[in-house]
């Protein structure tokens, strides 16, 4: 199906636009994927339009059943887009026209796309946050599941990326869940500020047609009409909050992802995963790489790149639209894909992962992890300050390294020349599994408590 070429707002020009202005003004190839919504939002407003008597009965059916068609046309891959009409909303006007006829000139009353544009994105990012959300959920049960099975599993925790405290690989698990349960606030937040309808605010001074604001909020699920028509126009902060919130969950995403790059690495050798999800190398037989988390860690940069484009777009811009405004689309979309892909990629990884729970002790066991559990007990028995306390052990770790031995290894009498008083009981406290065991502080490590988080995080998780 060919059809003619038909910019509908080139009136008040003598001149056809040069092939290099349509280049920089079209924005039809990265907006039309608003088209259910623009459709969504002009089916409301024709009928608010004809609630209010501003259009006729017959005109709003026209209209409509005129806007229903293009819907199945777009959905059905028989629409021709043109760049030369700009924007998805300039094509789905003068399709209609070209169905309904003069009539479809009506829909535009009292409205501007400055309005359409912003209900359109809004609507838009209203489904994609719900989407994000169904998405963070499944992760999270995954994460909620391997903490569960591995709550027994000692691992050193690193600060610095050096060896710290041994801890409960359920512990570990458990702290990704937090910041995925931040994300889900994040995400949710956003879209209750994002929840108020701009549609009526016009070009941006709103409209002597009597229209009814409220009735199109209700239509389309908004909790009701922006108050201020110019800041509805101008506003992208409802795009920033969602780039902000992506951006964060990309970078714990990109965080996990690390920590899965290090840990599946043959220097580490923390965990294993599935060959479903790693590729190999085109040289060397040998290879597994976990390319997919890679590209997670890297995606989270293209992300924030987005929030940084969009702030740099919007600060100093005088009110209330301008053209500018157009590139948020681009951000939207690129953020949009990379966000849903890489939870989904986290999620499929996290499902096969094995962890490696003999090198996760051996390396917990080997790096002194303990060191602090000799001090409290020095502390504790002894009744020293914590200072004392540091420093002797300190000491005892130089003595322990020097002659290759662990802490829970030295002998009684090795540990008194350090300080007379130690006692056999000491020993109790250096055993790893007992170090863990008494982290039993609120949020600690030991599986008592992470039992208990675990319990929280699935009754929100249902
Ligand atoms: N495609 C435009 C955008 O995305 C729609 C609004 C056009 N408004 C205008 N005054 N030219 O921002």
């Amino acid at each position: 199906m060919s059809r003619k070429k038909n910019p509908i707002l080139r009136h008040r020009f003598n001149q056809k636009n040069k092939d290099i202005f349509t280049e920089i003004n079209t924005s039809i190839d990265f907006d039309k994927f608003m088209f259910n919504e623009d459709i969504e939002g002009s089916i409301a407003h024709a009928e608010m339009l004809s609630k209010q008597k501003i259009i006729t009965v017959l005109e709003k059916n026209k209209i409509t059943s005129g806007l229903k068609k293009i819907l199945l046309e777009i959905k059905n891959n028989k629409f021709i887009f043109n760049p030369e009409l700009e924007d998805i909303h300039m094509n789905i006007e003068n399709r209609l026209q070209e169905l309904v006829g003069d009539v479809a000139g009506k829909l535009h009353t009292a409205r501007s796309r400055n309005d359409q544009v912003v209900t359109d994105l809004k609507l838009w990012l209203r489904k994609d946050i719900d989407l994000i959300l169904t998405e963070l959920k499944v992760l999270k049960k995954i994460i909620i599941k391997n903490a569960e099975k591995n709550i027994d599993i000692i691992m050193p925790g690193f600060t610095h990326l050096q060896t710290a405290q041994p801890i409960s690989a359920g512990h570990y698990y458990m702290s990704y869940y937090e910041m995925f349960m931040r994300d889900t606030d994040r995400f949710i937040e956003s879209r209750e500020r994002l929840n108020k309808n701009p549609l009526g605010s016009c070009a941006m001074a709103g409209t002597s047609f009597k229209i009814d604001r409220f009735e199109t909020s209700k239509k389309l699920s908004f909790n009701g009409p922006t108050n201020n028509s110019i800041d509805s126009v101008a506003d992208r902060d409802f795009v920033i909050d969602y780039l902000y919130a992506s951006s964060t969950c990309a970078m714990h995403l990109s965080r996990i992802a690390e920590e899965i790059v290090l840990w599946s690495s043959n220097l580490v050798k923390f965990c294993e995963i599935k060959d479903e999800m790693m590729s190999s190398s085109s040289i060397m037989p040998q290879k597994k790489n976990p390319d997919a988390a890679e590209l997670v860690r890297a995606k989270a940069s293209l992300i924030n790149g987005n929030l940084l484009s969009l702030l740099n777009i919007m600060k100093a811009l005088p009110l209330s639209y301008s053209k500018d405004l157009q590139e948020d689309k681009k951000l939207v979309v690129d953020t949009s894909k990379n966000l849903h892909v890489s939870i989904k990629v986290i999620t499929e990884i996290l499902k096969g992962i094995r962890l490696n729970k003999e090198n996760m002790l051996k390396a917990a066991l080997d790096g002194y992890s303990n060191a602090t559990e000799l001090a409290d007990w020095l502390v504790k028995n002894l009744g020293y300050s914590f200072r004392k306390a540091h420093q002797i052990s300190a000491k005892i770790v130089n003595f322990a390294e020097i002659n290759k031995l662990r802490l829970e290894d030295l002998s009684l009498e090795e540990l008194k020349k350090f300080d007379s008083n130690i006692n056999n009981n000491i020993f109790k406290s250096l055993n790893i599994k007992n170090a863990v065991l008494s982290k039993t502080s609120y949020g600690g490590t030991s599986p008592s408590e992470v039992i208990k988080m675990i319990k929280k995080a699935k009754k929100i998780n249902k």
